[in-house]
């Protein structure tokens, strides 16, 4: 189970079975901070679709304001400092939201199909009700729009499950991060259990309907449709196990540091079982060259610096949040996974190799891309985790 984590001074002593990062480390990661911010700034430069706005959002967030990301130690109150970089990116995203309540929408054509995509801004949006008091009203309404859209007008599959589509009902793996971290958010800021428990049984939900026997272990296939109760894409794919993971990650920090969480005890148990469930049928399929394969089965299994990244975001995460469960063989993955990718950053910041974040043809994620949005974010948010990791 998760820890909630304290103030510095009251932490390191519930941290003692945790795998102390050496200062070692610490010096290492100051001299790849360049790196660093070489990925941001590919990142921000990047064109971006609304999902991708979003994580671009939550990686800035997670960096640059981690005090208000759900990581840090009380992240749902203002503490005087103006998140710039984060509200920065949650302007654009309220600025573009369409009148159906879904952000970063109004680009190109308009015509985004996705059901949940537009919602992985909604918790930088909602941060600036608390911490931009001359918008709070703007953030605030943008952020009730969204969340509207979510529990009342997306389309639901037979259990209850949010689609991640408008036009249909589908699972995607992807939806996992997109749409259920915002409605845990939300509940936390406005003390709302109700709202705990709904992106907790939406994880859920997905998981039921996504999860399969893979060569290394029970893992997540991509898109499952709930209206011709077939598979859209039953590979095993990297990237959309990631999703998952870092996901439901983020909604179990979240309910953990409401004053809820000693009610959601066995909510916050099974969200971590999944994702040490997701990180093991991942890591067992490393590569020689220390990344995942874009797919395990299903797809092309070439190495995919992407995917690799954002899963050693996770398990730098869980190895101080839950020691007890995350033992050093975790990290020591992560390490071999982040020495592989920033070692290999290109001159222009961007991961590699990567696949493209775009279907061709749809529905195969098969072919390798030069840059994605979501890749730079992946690889900042593995640089975070690793800070937090040290730190703790
Ligand atoms: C919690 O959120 C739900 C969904 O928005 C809402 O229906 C309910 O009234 C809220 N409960 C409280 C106590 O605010
Ligand atoms: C947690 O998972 C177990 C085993 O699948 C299940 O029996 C239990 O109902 C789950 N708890 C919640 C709160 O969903
Ligand atoms: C780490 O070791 C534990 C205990 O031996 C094992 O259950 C788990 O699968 C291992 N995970 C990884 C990613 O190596
Ligand atoms: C994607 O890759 C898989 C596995 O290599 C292959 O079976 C499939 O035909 C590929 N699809 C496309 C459209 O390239
Ligand atoms: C670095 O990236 C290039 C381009 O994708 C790839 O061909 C090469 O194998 C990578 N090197 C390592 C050591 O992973």
């Amino acid at each position: 189970m998760l820890q909630i984590r304290l103030t510095a001074s009251v932490w390191p002593l519930l941290c003692l079975g945790a795998y102390a990062a050496s200062s070692s480390e610490a010096s290492l990661y100051q001299s790849k901070l360049r790196v660093a911010d070489n990925i941001q700034s590919a990142m921000l430069a990047s064109i971006r679709t609304s999902w991708e706005q979003g994580t671009a959002a939550g990686a800035t967030l997670e960096f640059d304001d981690p005090e208000y990301s759900v990581f840090g130690p009380s992240p749902f109150v203002c503490d005087g400092k103006f998140p710039l970089s984060t509200l920065q990116l949650a302007y654009s995203a309220a600025v573009r939201q369409s009148s159906d309540g879904r952000l970063s929408q109004e680009i190109g054509d308009a015509l985004d199909g996705a059901a949940l995509d537009g919602a992985s801004a909604g918790s930088a949006v909602l941060l600036g009700s608390f911490t931009d008091a001359s918008r709070r009203d703007y953030w605030l309404n943008a952020a009730n729009a969204q969340l509207n859209f979510l529990l009342n007008v997306a389309p639901r599959t037979s259990t209850g499950a949010i689609s991640h589509r408008i036009d249909s009902r589908q699972y995607w793996a992807d939806g996992v991060y997109m749409g259920f971290p915002f409605i845990a958010y939300f509940g936390a800021v406005t003390n709302n259990a109700t709202l705990l428990q709904i992106a907790y049984d939406q994880c859920r939900l997905y998981r039921d309907a996504l999860i399969l026997d893979g060569p290394t272990g029970k893992l997540w296939g991509h898109i499952y449709s709930d209206d011709t109760k077939a598979w859209i894409d039953q590979g095993i794919w990297g990237t959309g196990n990631a999703w998952a993971a870092l996901g439901m990650l983020r909604v179990a920090v979240t309910i953990q540091k409401t004053e809820h969480s000693s009610t959601m005890v066995s909510q916050i148990s099974n969200l971590t079982s999944w994702i040490k469930e997701i990180l093991d049928g991942e890591f067992a399929a490393l590569r020689s060259d220390n990344l995942v394969p874009n797919y395990i089965i299903g797809g092309s299994s070439t190495p995919d610096a992407a995917s690799s990244a954002a899963l050693a975001s996770v398990a730098y995460r869980v190895a101080y949040l839950c020691p007890q469960q995350f033992g050093k063989n975790y990290t020591d993955v992560a390490a071999k996974i982040r020495d592989a990718i920033v070692d290999n950053i290109t001159n222009l910041g961007t991961l590699q190799p990567i696949v493209d974040s775009l279907p061709d043809p749809f529905p195969y994620w098969n072919k390798t891309g030069l840059l994605s949005t979501e890749s730079q974010a992946f690889g900042l948010m593995m640089f975070s985790a690793w800070r937090d990791w040290i730190a703790a």
